[in-house]
C-alpha cells in the first residue's frame, strides 16, 4: 500500500521538471504555430478571392456576367449594345430588371435570378450601373411601345404583306440583300422582341440606325415597325439551319 501511494505521488522535484518542460514547448511552438502562416505557398487572406455572391460593383459585374455577349463597354458584342440611351430608355429600368431576373426563354440570354447566377442585390447593382453609366432621357422623341400584342390569322397575314413593302421601301437601301436578316439560322437565334428592339433602336455600334432612318424620309411608323418585324419573323422555319426540302424531314418525323 505505502510502496503504490507514493509511486502515484510525486515529488516536488519532477513536478517542477514537468512545468518547466511545458513552458519550454510553449515558447517554442508558439513561433512556430506564427511562422508557419508565413510559410511559401500560404495564401494571405487578401489574395482570396472574394466570395462571388457578395461582390456588388456594377462595373465588375457587368463585365464578369454580361460583357462577353453584350460587348466590353456595352458595344459591339454578339447580342445588342447597351451603351445606348435611346435602348434603355425604351425597354424601362423596370422591365431590363425582370429580363436580367428570368432571361429570355428559348434564347442565349440567361436568367440571373432563376439560375442563381446573381443574388438580388447584384442585379439590382447591375441594372443600376448599367443605366447610370449608359443611360439618358432622350428628349423630344416618343418612343414607340416596347412591345405589342403579338397577330394572329388574317390580321397577321396582312400586317406581313406590308411589312414586305416597308422592308422594300426602307431597308433594302443597305440591305440589298434581304437574306442577310432574313434567314432562318439568324432568326433561330432571336426572339420576336429582339427582333422588334433592332427595328425600333437599330445597332447604332454596328451602322444600324434606329427606326428613324437616316433622314426623316425613312422614318419609320409605329405601325410599320410592327409590319416590317413580323415581315422577318414570317421567315422562320420549322428546322433552321437545314438547306434540304423542310417537307422531307418533316414527314420523316411523323413517320416515325
Ligand atoms: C443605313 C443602313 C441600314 C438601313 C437603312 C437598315 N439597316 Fe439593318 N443593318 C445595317 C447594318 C450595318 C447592320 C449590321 C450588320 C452586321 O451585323 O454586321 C444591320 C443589321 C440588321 C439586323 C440584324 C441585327 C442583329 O445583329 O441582330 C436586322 C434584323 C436589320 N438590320 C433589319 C433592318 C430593317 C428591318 C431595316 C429597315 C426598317 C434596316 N435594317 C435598315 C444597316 C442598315
Ligand atoms: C450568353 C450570352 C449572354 C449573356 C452572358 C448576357 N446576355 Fe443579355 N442577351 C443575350 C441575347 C442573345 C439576347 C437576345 C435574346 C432574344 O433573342 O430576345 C439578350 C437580351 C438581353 C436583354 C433584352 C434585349 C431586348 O431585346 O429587349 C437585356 C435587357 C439583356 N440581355 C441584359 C443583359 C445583362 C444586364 C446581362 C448581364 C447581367 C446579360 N444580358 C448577359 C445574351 C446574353
Amino acid at each position: 500500500m505505502t510502496i503504490r501511494r507514493s509511486a502515484m505521488r510525486q515529488s516536488a522535484p519532477s513536478r517542477n521538471l514537468q512545468k518547466a518542460l511545458g513552458l519550454l514547448l510553449m515558447f517554442l511552438l508558439v513561433p512556430l504555430a506564427i511562422s508557419c502562416d508565413g510559410l511559401p505557398g500560404k495564401p494571405d487572406i487578401s489574395d482570396m478571392p472574394p466570395d462571388p455572391r457578395t461582390l456588388v460593383d456594377p462595373v465588375v459585374l457587368y463585365s464578369e456576367n454580361c460583357s462577353g455577349c453584350h460587348g466590353a463597354d456595352g458595344t459591339h458584342g454578339a447580342a445588342r449594345s447597351m451603351n445606348d440611351p435611346l435602348y434603355l430608355a425604351f425597354v424601362g429600368r423596370e422591365r431590363f430588371a425582370e429580363i436580367v431576373d428570368r432571361g429570355v426563354p428559348g434564347s442565349l440570354m440567361p436568367g440571373f435570378g432563376s439560375t442563381q447566377l446573381l443574388s438580388a442585390a447584384q442585379q439590382k447593382a447591375v441594372v443600376n450601373g448599367i443605366y447610370d453609366r449608359w443611360g439618358g432621357s432622350p428628349e423630344g422623341v416618343e418612343l414607340p411601345p416596347y412591345s405589342v400584342p403579338a397577330l394572329s390569322g388574317d390580321a397577321l397575314e396582312a400586317s406581313v404583306k406590308r411589312g414586305a413593302e416597308v422592308f422594300a421601301t426602307h431597308c433594302t437601301s443597305c440591305h440589298e440583300d434581304a437574306s442577310q436578316v432574313t434567314n432562318p439560322t439568324y432568326l433561330a437565334l432571336v426572339s420576336d422582341q429582339a427582333l422588334r428592339s433592332t427595328v425600333v433602336c437599330g445597332r447604332t455600334d454596328l451602322g444600324k440606325p434606329d427606326w428613324r432612318g437616316l433622314d426623316p424620309s425613312q422614318s419609320l411608323s409605329f405601325m410599320q415597325i410592327t409590319d416590317v418585324t413580323n415581315w422577318l419573323a414570317s421567315h422562320r422555319t420549322e428546322f433552321p439551319g437545314q438547306s434540304y426540302d423542310q417537307s422531307a424531314q418533316k414527314r420523316i418525323l411523323e413517320d416515325d
